[in-house]
């Protein structure tokens, strides 16, 4: 600052600290004057050019971005932590503008400015992302404050984890860095014919998002972030979230990835790419002839009337886990993405890997589908149980090398070898390795469309019968014939 006062913004830092309210007060009453007092702000952090209509100075120029901002929980973070009845101090640096959870970290902005300019800080406004404007509204053109795309990063003091995680609220940023989404697939990071779903920069480009932010020239991929679902401008979606997750067909944020290789082709030698949308759907895997499937009308998990969320509901179920003390361990977010996580004393398992006994089935109970956990639980497992002895039935792989072999279990490998051939034609009997391989590769143990994942198998094992001569066990066929019927599964004969 150079201890000369060249601009008023030093000025304001000077007043603030002799006690800018005593000084206003002596010049009111000495001058007797009608004109307002200069309000004096932060010389970093611009806030609000009206406080009472959330104008910010920012949304004076970006009239778009404005427009979408106002209708964001950020617009009301000051008013809702007010109504809150809690509010302090400790509260202020995450529900105002100021450099505390921003890049450089100071106490600048709404900690630094009188009483009378606090107003001008207050919400989540532009400056808690994009960082102190007052330089480039001077020079709009020379000096832009640039978005970081990142999650979190400690170092610079920007992203949405710096406010969204730890106590005292809820631990977004660090759920979600232990689910798969904060992570990077080896193979996808190599080959950019896998970015779209995989590089969470060019998924957010395919949803309509900017590709201006600090990464956008640096070409390595990047997890799949914050910023991928949620629009930090605003959406028509609840939760800012870029592509709307009440939509049942692929459009759907979920689906738009979760969708990959469902149907079986040829030139695939790696089969059905876990595509858990599609199986949602039951628009997924090879029909037998004669097998006909009405994806629209399925009174179970995918019917968007009952389940209105579809993927969410199950799958962002927030959770207070409780440390046996009566004490909250911690509060889940949901944003590991997994639909029934496993809780201990001290929180939730990290690796997502216990016994169904210790997993939380409260996100099958919140939406009053299932009257307890432990009746969800049961059901978990008698699908699961069913799924694994239809799948079992076409095909056991013995060796685990992923290919059908003659000393492999299951009818598959009693069907000679010519069938797997790696030709144009797909067999009955790839087919229905395809819809052993999707229902497996589900990884949803059945939940995910119970009838229809069920109707898929038995018409499949009818195929592989009827087409190879070959005999499923009785017991099998028993439990074909009278699933098979309720259902309504038929097959040409
Ligand atoms: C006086 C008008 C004005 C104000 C006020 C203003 N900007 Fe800008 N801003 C501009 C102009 C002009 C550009 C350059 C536009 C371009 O290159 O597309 C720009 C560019 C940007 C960019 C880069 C966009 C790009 O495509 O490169 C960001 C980010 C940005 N402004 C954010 C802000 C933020 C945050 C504030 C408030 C602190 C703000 N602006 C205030 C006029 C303004
Ligand atoms: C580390 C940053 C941080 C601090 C400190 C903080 N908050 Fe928040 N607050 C958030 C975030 C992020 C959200 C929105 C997401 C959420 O619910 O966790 C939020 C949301 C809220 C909400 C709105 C909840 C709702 O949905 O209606 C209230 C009320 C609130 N905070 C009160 C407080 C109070 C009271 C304090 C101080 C005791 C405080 N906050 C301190 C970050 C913070
Ligand atoms: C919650 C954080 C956050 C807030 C609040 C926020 N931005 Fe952004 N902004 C970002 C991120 C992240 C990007 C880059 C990725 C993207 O565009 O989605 C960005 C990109 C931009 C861009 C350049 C890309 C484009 O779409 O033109 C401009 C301009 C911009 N923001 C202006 C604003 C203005 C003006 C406000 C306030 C009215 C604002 N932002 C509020 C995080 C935020
Ligand atoms: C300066 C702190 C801060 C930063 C940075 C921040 N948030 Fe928030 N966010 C909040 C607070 C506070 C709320 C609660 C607002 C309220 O009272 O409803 C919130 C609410 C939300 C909500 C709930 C929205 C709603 O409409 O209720 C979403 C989603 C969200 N933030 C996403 C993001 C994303 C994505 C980013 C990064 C691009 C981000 N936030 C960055 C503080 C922050
Ligand atoms: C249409 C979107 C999409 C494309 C394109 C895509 N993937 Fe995937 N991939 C996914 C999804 C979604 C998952 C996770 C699903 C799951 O685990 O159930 C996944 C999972 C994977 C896994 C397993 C990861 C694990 O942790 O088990 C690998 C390996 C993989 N993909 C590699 C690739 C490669 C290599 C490419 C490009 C040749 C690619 N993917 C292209 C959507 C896609
Ligand atoms: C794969 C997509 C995805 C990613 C990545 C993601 N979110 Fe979300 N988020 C969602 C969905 C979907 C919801 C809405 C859940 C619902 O409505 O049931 C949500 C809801 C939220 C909410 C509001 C929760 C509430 O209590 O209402 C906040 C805050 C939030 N996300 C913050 C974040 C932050 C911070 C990150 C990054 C650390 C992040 N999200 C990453 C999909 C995502
Ligand atoms: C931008 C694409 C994309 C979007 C959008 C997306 N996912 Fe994913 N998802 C992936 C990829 C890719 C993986 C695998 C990542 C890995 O293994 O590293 C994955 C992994 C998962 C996993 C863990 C799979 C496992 O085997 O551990 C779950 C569960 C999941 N996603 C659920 C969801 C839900 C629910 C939504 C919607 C709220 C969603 N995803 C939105 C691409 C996406
Ligand atoms: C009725 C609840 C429910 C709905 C709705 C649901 N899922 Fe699941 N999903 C599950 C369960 C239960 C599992 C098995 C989790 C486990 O075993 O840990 C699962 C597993 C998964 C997995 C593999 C996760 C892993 O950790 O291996 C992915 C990926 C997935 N679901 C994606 C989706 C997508 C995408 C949607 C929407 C199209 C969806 N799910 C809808 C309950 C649901």
């Amino acid at each position: 600052m150079g201890g000369i006062f060249v601009s008023h913004r030093v000025n304001v830092r000077i007043l603030a600290a002799v006690s800018a309210v005593a000084l206003w007060a002596t010049a009111c009453v000495k001058d007797n004057n009608t004109t307002a007092p200069v309000i004096a702000k932060d010389n970093t952090f611009v806030g609000y050019s009206d406080p009472a209509t959330q104008q910010t100075t920012c949304g004076n120029c970006h009239v778009l971005k404005q427009e979408t901002w106002a209708k964001t929980g950020h617009a009301k973070a000051w008013a809702n932590l007010q109504a809150s009845g809690h509010a302090s101090a400790s509260c202020d640096q995450c529900h105002t503008v100021s450099g505390l959870t921003n890049i450089a970290k100071d106490s600048s902005g709404y900690f630094t400015v009188a009483a009378d300019a606090k107003k001008y800080y207050q919400d989540v406004q532009c400056e808690s992302c994009h960082g102190p404007g007052a330089a480039h509204v001077a020079v709009p053109d020379e000096t832009q404050p640039i978005p970081y795309l990142v999650s979190k990063d400690t170092t610079l003091n920007v992203g949405c984890g710096m406010c969204h995680s730890g106590p005292p609220h809820n631990p977004f940023y660090e759920d979600w860095s232990r689910g798969a989404h904060g992570g990077m697939v080896a193979h996808a990071v190599a080959n950019t014919n896998c970015w779209p779903c995989h590089n969470g920069k060019t998924a957010e480009a395919r949803f309509g998002g900017s590709n201006t932010y600090v990464e956008a020239s640096n070409s390595n991929p990047m997890p799949i972030g914050c910023t991928t679902c949620h629009n930090p401008h605003g959406s028509d979606n609840t939760n800012e979230l870029r592509e709307s997750i009440t939509v049942r067909d692929t459009t759907n944020l979920c689906i738009q990835c979760h969708k990959r290789e469902p149907f079986p082709d040829p030139s695939n030698k790696y089969g059905p790419h876990y595509p858990a949308g599609m199986v949602f759907l039951g628009d997924a895997g090879w029909f037998p002839p004669g097998f006909t499937w009405d994806s629209t009308n399925i009174p179970t998990h995918s019917d968007p009337s009952v389940n209105k969320t579809l993927c969410a509901t199950c799958h962002l179920g927030q959770i207070n886990v409780n440390n046996g003390a009566g004490k909250l361990a911690w509060h889940y977010t949901g944003h590991s993405f997994w639909a029934i996580p496993c809780v201990d004393t001290a929180g939730i398992d990290s690796t997502n890997s216990c016994d169904v006994s210790q997993r939380d089935f409260s996100a099958c109970t919140g939406s009053g589908c299932h009257a307890s956990q432990d009746a969800a639980r049961a059901l978990f497992e008698s699908i699961g149980q069913e799924m694994s002895y239809l799948t079992n039935t076409l095909w056991v792989d013995s060796n685990g090398n992923g290919k059908v072999d003659t000393t492999d279990g299951g009818l598959l490998a009693k069907v000679p070898p010519t069938e797997f051939a790696a030709d144009t034609i797909i067999t009955t009997a790839e087919g229905a390795l395809w819809n052993v391989q999707l229902v497996t590769k589900d990884k949803s143990q059945g939940v995910h469309n119970p009838p229809f994942e069920k109707a898929l198998l038995i018409a499949t094992i009818e195929a592989v019968q009827q087409r190879y001569g070959v005999a499923a066990p009785p017991a099998v066929q028993a439990l074909i014939a009278r699933e098979g019927s309720r259902l309504g599964v038929r097959i040409a004969r």
